[in-house]
């Protein structure tokens, strides 16, 4: 990765895509949506890429768009990642020694939120259901680089506690936080860069 970036983690709802662009304003970098990048790749939306190859291919393309991107990207950004992708292993292996942000808010809110944006989402079905998978997907979302918690929060707000960490740990192109590239145990899997 030849710039600077900082990831969105977090379930659905969390607010990853409203957070996002404001911060990446804010900051005067590029916002990435990884879900675009991926309907872009398949030509397909997300709804249909479910239909059609179900969860196991989406997966697989997620996995391959945050790998190509990674890879590719040239501009510092923002990437807003969707609810599942830093849900598995794989891709937080990727991601081990980049900045990401896990935005974090109760399922009550979370299951809110996510009615409330008209976004279809093939893995958001009954209440209970939500909350299961939210549950089965924290441990995941809690070894990001940092967790803001949004609840009752405006956009500014979350945004500036982001910017602040970012001042303190500023990120380098590759993505690293700066401390760990001086080598300080700043890594989420504690190992040495
Ligand atoms: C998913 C969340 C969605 C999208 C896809 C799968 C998930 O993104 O990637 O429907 O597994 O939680 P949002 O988190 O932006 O809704």
């Amino acid at each position: 990765m030849g710039a600077r970036a900082v990831f969105l983690v977090g379930f659905m709802g969390s607010g990853k895509s409203t957070v996002g662009p404001e911060l990446a304003r804010r900051l005067g970098w590029d916002f990435v949506d990884l879900d675009c990048r991926i309907e872009a790749c398949e030509q397909k939306s997300v709804p249909e890429i479910f239909r059609d190859q179900g969860e196991t291919g989406f997966r697989l393309a997620e996995s391959t768009a945050l790998q190509h991107l990674t890879q590719s990207l040239e501009r510092d950004s923002v990437v807003a990642l969707g609810g599942g992708a830093f849900a598995q292993e794989k891709n937080r292996t990727l991601l081990r020694n980049c900045f990401s942000v896990f935005l974090n808010a109760p399922v009550e809110e979370l299951w809110k939120r996510s009615l409330a944006d008209g976004v279809e989402r093939p893995l958001r079905k009954d209440r209970d259901q939500f909350a299961r998978l939210l549950a089965e997907r924290l441990p995941g979302y809690r070894q990001a680089t940092i967790t803001v918690e949004t609840a009752g929060r405006d956009v500014v707000s979350i945004c500036g506690e982001i910017e602040a960490a970012l001042q303190l740990r500023p990120v380098t192109e590759g993505g690293r936080p700066a401390s760990a590239v001086s080598g300080s145990s700043n890594s989420r899997s504690g190992e040495s860069q």
